[in-house]
């Protein structure tokens, strides 16, 4: 496995590769879930094709300071997660190599990007989209892979590939979860030990409300009641920031269900740190 820490070396190894490149981008703090993204990667690039990896914790899309100053780093043993998962080349580049200091060009998603995530963070989405936008044009891949606990950002990325009219194929892999629903996420790993066994409780509110919005034993406006009632319950101090049903296609609120899949989404603090999650709802 190659390790490249700028773009001229990064430009220097793509450019040796003719067959089919192969691209996930991380931020690091690897674990299960990013090793199936990259397993997807093998097997999408074949034993002759490269898979690329990128770890960088990108600063543009944060919108809290404290939020990126405490992302965790294990650099060491994501390397260790990427070459047991057949990665060919890791692109490990520094801040300052990807952005210039007086950079001023920003790509902007201006419809999926409006609710949810992104209306609660402000300039996330803009940061993801440059980014990746900077990563695409770095790695020339053919396929990029994205993991769908981030669906949001996935749809939003699908979008600029679409409308940047981008020749790459999306591929979007299915969320890891711990045995008892939880989604692996980086920052699972600063849960307290409480916090971190009541989390489930977000992935079995979901379902729940899934099966009684399909059952029509739940009306949309009543959600969020029953996300309060579950978390008021826990030892753990939380505070939701949203949870909302939308449109599966559009990511805009819907008020009624039946008519349209759905997907129910939720963002909540478990202590200061915020997890994020959803459900696919389809329409009985
Ligand atoms: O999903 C992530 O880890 C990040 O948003 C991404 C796609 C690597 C861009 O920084």
């Amino acid at each position: 496995m190659i390790i490249v820490r700028n773009k001229r070396d990064l430009r220097r190894e793509r450019q040796k590769q003719s067959g089919k490149v192969v691209f996930v981008p991380t931020m690091g703090a690897l674990h299960a879930g990013h090793q199936a993204l990259m397993e997807c990667a093998r097997r999408e690039a074949g034993s002759e094709g490269l898979v690329i990896v990128s770890i960088f914790v990108n600063p543009t899309q944060f919108d809290r300071a404290e939020d990126l100053e405490n992302y965790p780093s294990t650099f060491k043993q994501d390397l260790a997660v990427c070459e047991a998962a057949g990665v060919d080349l890791v692109f490990a580049p520094l801040a300052d190599e990807i952005y210039e200091g007086d950079s001023s060009v920003v790509v902007t998603e201006s419809m999926l990007s409006t609710t949810l995530c992104g209306a609660r963070r402000p300039g996330h989405f803009d940061g993801v989209c440059t980014v990746v936008l900077k990563l695409y044009n770095l790695t020339h891949p053919d396929v990029m892979v994205f993991g769908k606990k981030d669906f949001q950002q996935v749809a939003v990325i699908q979008r600029m590939v679409r409308d940047l009219d981008l020749p790459v194929e999306i591929l979007p892999v299915e969320t890891v979860r711990e045995e008892n629903g939880l989604a692996l996420s980086s920052r699972n790993t600063r849960l307290s030990s409480e916090a971190y066994a009541e989390a489930p409780s977000i992935y079995a509110t979901l379902q729940q409300c899934a099966r009684e919005l399909q059952g029509g034993a739940m009306e949309p406006a009543e959600i969020l009641g029953r996300f309060e009632e579950v978390f008021q319950e826990l030892q753990t101090e939380t505070r939701i920031d949203y949870v909302e049903l939308v449109d599966a296609e559009t990511m805009q609120p819907l008020t009624e269900f039946g008519s349209k899949d759905a997907i129910l989404a939720v963002a909540v603090f478990f202590d200061d740190i915020r997890l994020i999650d959803h459900i696919t709802v389809q329409t009985p």
